[in-house]
């Protein structure tokens, strides 16, 4: 099977660690790496989190790396009000063992799609889009050579998360985000809540998962419980919205993202 590459840019974020471990379990993604940036809470907190989401998922062999500590310009904003002052409320997982590695995480990813051939890695935002458009900035060369990037983000007619009309990880970092969605060269597929909204984990989806076996499925179910809160707080919704793994799944099953549109 061609297992597609890809590059997880992700601010855990309760949402973002089921992406995670979507990726992780799917037979046809190559996770390369995981870069940590400051959006949903601290890059601290963030980083502690992607090493904790590989760690429960047996999954160390796939370097984490810190990436950027708050936005280009705009005030940081944090979602702690949403995912808990550590940002992965929910489960009690143990602090992870592994360390990120030293380089940056704007580092990893240019020198990771330089070294890998033109065309063969996408890039995975499931935050702010901070990193990539510092990777852009400081390498340009890189747009030709990514295969595309897919992103959680934006609204179009759904309104917004975090004001009447944003988006959570576009109204973080909007400035990272024009400059990333200014480089047409590259195939970039935004996944905006129009789309995530129509994704909720339901009461019987969370009978299933609470059926299942296994320290992931029980984390996961734990953590969708905690941030699950937030949405029926606001919206009246019983389940949370998979925001962030909706990425994956138009990555293994594009159509399935088509009908909910
Ligand atoms: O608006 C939803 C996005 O903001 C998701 O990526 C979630 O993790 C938060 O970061
Ligand atoms: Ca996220």
């Amino acid at each position: 099977m061609d297992m597609r590459k890809i590059i997880i840019d992700t601010d855990p974020g309760q949402d973002d660690a089921i992406a995670i471990m979507l990726a992780l379990a799917a037979p046809g993604l190559d996770v390369l790496g995981v870069v940590s940036v400051a959006g949903n809470v601290s890059v601290q907190h963030t980083t502690t989190n992607a090493c904790k989401v590989l760690e429960l998922a047996g999954r160390t062999d796939i370097a984490v790396h810190a990436g950027c500590a708050g936005p280009l310009r705009r005030t940081p904003v944090t979602a702690a009000h949403v995912h808990g002052q550590t940002g992965m409320d929910g489960p009690t997982l143990p602090d992870p063992v592994m360390r990120p590695r030293a380089q940056h995480g704007v580092d990893f990813l240019i020198d990771t799609i330089r070294a890998h051939p033109p065309g063969s890695i996408t890039v995975v935002t499931l935050g702010p889009m901070t990193n990539l458009a510092m990777a852009l900035v400081k390498a340009p060369d890189i747009a030709q050579r990514m295969a595309g990037i897919v992103s959680m983000g934006g609204a179009w007619a759904q309104g917004g998360n975090i004001t009447p009309s944003a988006e959570f990880n576009v109204y973080a970092d909007p400035d990272a985000a024009d400059i990333v969605l200014r480089h047409a060269a590259v195939p970039h597929t935004l996944v905006p809540l129009d789309v995530t909204h129509r994704f909720l984990v339901t009461p019987p989806r969370m009978a299933q998962l609470g059926a299942l076996k296994g320290r992931c499925a029980r984390a996961a179910a734990e953590m969708l419980g905690f941030s699950g809160r937030f949405d029926l707080a606001k919206y009246g919704w019983a389940g949370a919205p998979l925001h962030d793994p909706c990425t994956i799944g138009w990555l293994l099953a594009p159509t399935c993202l088509r009908a909910a549109g």
